[in-house]
């Protein structure tokens, strides 16, 4: 039978990761990761409420005690059904955009209760990530000459042509050569590795992979996004040090056990949205004009695999007459003369 169409929550996100993004992109450049964070989450938070959900932020800013807002295990919505996980990151790349370097993002992905991967307290991950083209190439246990190979060989391209992306880190200097060595090309970002793993997955970035360490939360996102857009994802967790080992252990953690799309998010109704902060090959980033702001967005949802591209003009001077949220930083800061 087929079914009626239902709710589609990414639609309702995307006005989540649109104040986020507008409230922060005031502060693009100004060298305060902390300020332009506080702003995407203040924003993020009070869209974020008004959303008829009964929501739990499993992927947030911190255990309780050091972030004040969506923090983990926050209630978020307006308590009505459907009961379900958020993951936020109301801007990957806090550095990027303090510097205003492409590819910073908010971003939101929102599941299923009890379906998004909680790590025990890992804070990164060993990742490889690639698009539908690639899906069932990858294998995080063999070499990088044997996956760029098989990428290679999905996506009926030389080796030489395969584009890795890789968080440029002095952990990743071993990664780096063996890419090179077996003759694959490099994209090094400075942050941001979930829209490194999305770029994977969509047309016209030049990427083919994701490889390397990157935060694990970041990896839940990722796996969300591709989860929607389709395509491969197998992660590890990658413990800092012995301590954080051994915590994780005690916590029940298996290290070795390897984590695909569908572990790292079981359900089968995922939805995400994202928006630019600043340019990216995702998507572009906030921009100012006299009148209004124009925002571009992405959203998307696992069951029906629809991508949509959203770009909105926000009449800020109308916002600001209702609106709770601070999307100009002082009075009249940041509007255009
Ligand atoms: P933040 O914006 O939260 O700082 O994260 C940026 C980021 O680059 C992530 O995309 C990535 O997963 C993680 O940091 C990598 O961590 P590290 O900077 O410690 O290598």
């Amino acid at each position: 039978m087929p079914e009626r169409i239902d709710r589609n929550l990414s639609l309702e996100l995307v006005r989540v990761t649109e104040a986020a993004a507008m409230a922060a992109a005031r502060l693009m450049g100004r060298g305060d990761k902390n300020a332009a964070d506080h702003a995407a989450v203040e924003a993020m938070r009070i869209a974020l409420s008004s959303m008829n959900m009964d929501g739990t932020v499993v992927i947030g800013e911190g255990e309780k005690d050091e972030a004040p807002m969506l923090f983990i295990g926050e209630k978020i919505g307006t308590g009505q059904p459907p009961k379900v996980d958020i993951a936020v990151d109301p801007v990957d790349g806090t550095r990027l955009l303090s510097l205003g370097l492409p590819n910073a993002i908010s971003v939101v992905a929102l599941a299923e209760q009890g379906t998004l991967y909680d790590s025990p307290g890992v804070f990164y991950m060993n990742k490889i990530a690639v698009g539908p083209d690639a899906k069932g190439s990858i294998d995080i246990d063999r070499s990088v000459a044997w996956n760029l190979r098989s990428i290679a060989k999905a996506k009926k391209m030389d080796v030489s042509e395969v584009t890795v992306v890789i968080l440029d880190r002095p952990r990743h200097e071993h990664l780096i050569r063996e890419v090179r060595e077996a003759g694959g090309r490099i994209k090094l970002i400075t942050d941001g590795d979930i829209a490194g793993a999305m770029m994977t997955a969509l047309e016209d970035t030049g990427v083919d992979v994701l490889m390397g360490i990157g935060g694990a939360p970041e990896a839940v996102v990722s796996a969300c996004a591709l989860k929607c857009i389709g395509g491969d994802m197998q992660c590890r967790l990658h413990p800092r040090n012995e301590e954080e080992r051994q915590k994780a252990i005690k916590m029940g953690a298996n290290l070795d056990e390897l984590f695909d799309i569908d572990k790292l998010a079981k359900g089968s109704n995922v939805f995400v949205s994202l928006t630019g902060i600043t340019n990216g090959e995702l998507v572009e980033g906030v921009k100012y004009h006299e009148k209004y702001v124009e925002t571009h967005s992405l959203v998307m949802r696992s069951k029906s695999g629809t991508v949509r591209e959203i770009h909105a003009r926000h009449s800020i001077d109308k916002l600001m007459k209702y609106s709770e949220i601070p999307f100009l930083t002082k009075e009249g800061e940041g509007r255009s003369e």
